[in-house]
């Protein structure tokens, strides 16, 4: 109960100051995918990819579980690099952010979410 009234405590402040998830994106400079995975989406969708934050409270802003391999399993390659470009809902795009290629291989990150 104490434990999870401070959760809530956390998570209030968590937000206040973080703000808007979706404002202030880096920009994808090359190198490590995971970095930026860890920099531009764990915010959203949890460094994990399950949607949840460290102390595995759910994100609001999370919308897909790449954890549940039965979802992901079901959805194509393609489908993932389109929304990430173009955006969907609240899933802003990326296009400005990161090339096609940049995010194919991205893909391969989002796909091991759910292989372990
Ligand atoms: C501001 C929060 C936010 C950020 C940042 C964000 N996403 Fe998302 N993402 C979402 C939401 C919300 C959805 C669900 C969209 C919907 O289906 O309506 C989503 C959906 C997706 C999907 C589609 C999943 C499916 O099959 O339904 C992919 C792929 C994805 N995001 C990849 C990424 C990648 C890669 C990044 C970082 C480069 C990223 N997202 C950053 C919020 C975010």
């Amino acid at each position: 109960m104490r434990q999870s009234l401070l959760s809530i405590l956390f998570l209030a402040s968590a937000t206040l100051l973080a703000g808007d998830p979706a404002k202030d994106l880096p920009k994808f400079q090359g190198g490590d995918l995971q970095k930026y995975w860890n920099d531009a989406c764990a915010r959203c969708h949890g460094f994990n990819g399950n949607g949840r934050d460290n102390n595995g409270a759910p994100l609001p802003d999370a919308g897909f579980d790449f954890t549940d391999s039965r979802k992901a399993n079901k959805k194509k390659d393609s489908d993932w690099v389109k929304i990430t470009l173009e955006g969907k809902e609240k899933m802003p795009a990326f296009k400005d952010k990161m090339s096609a290629d940049d995010v194919q291989k991205m893909v391969a990150i989002m796909r091991k979410f759910s292989a372990k």
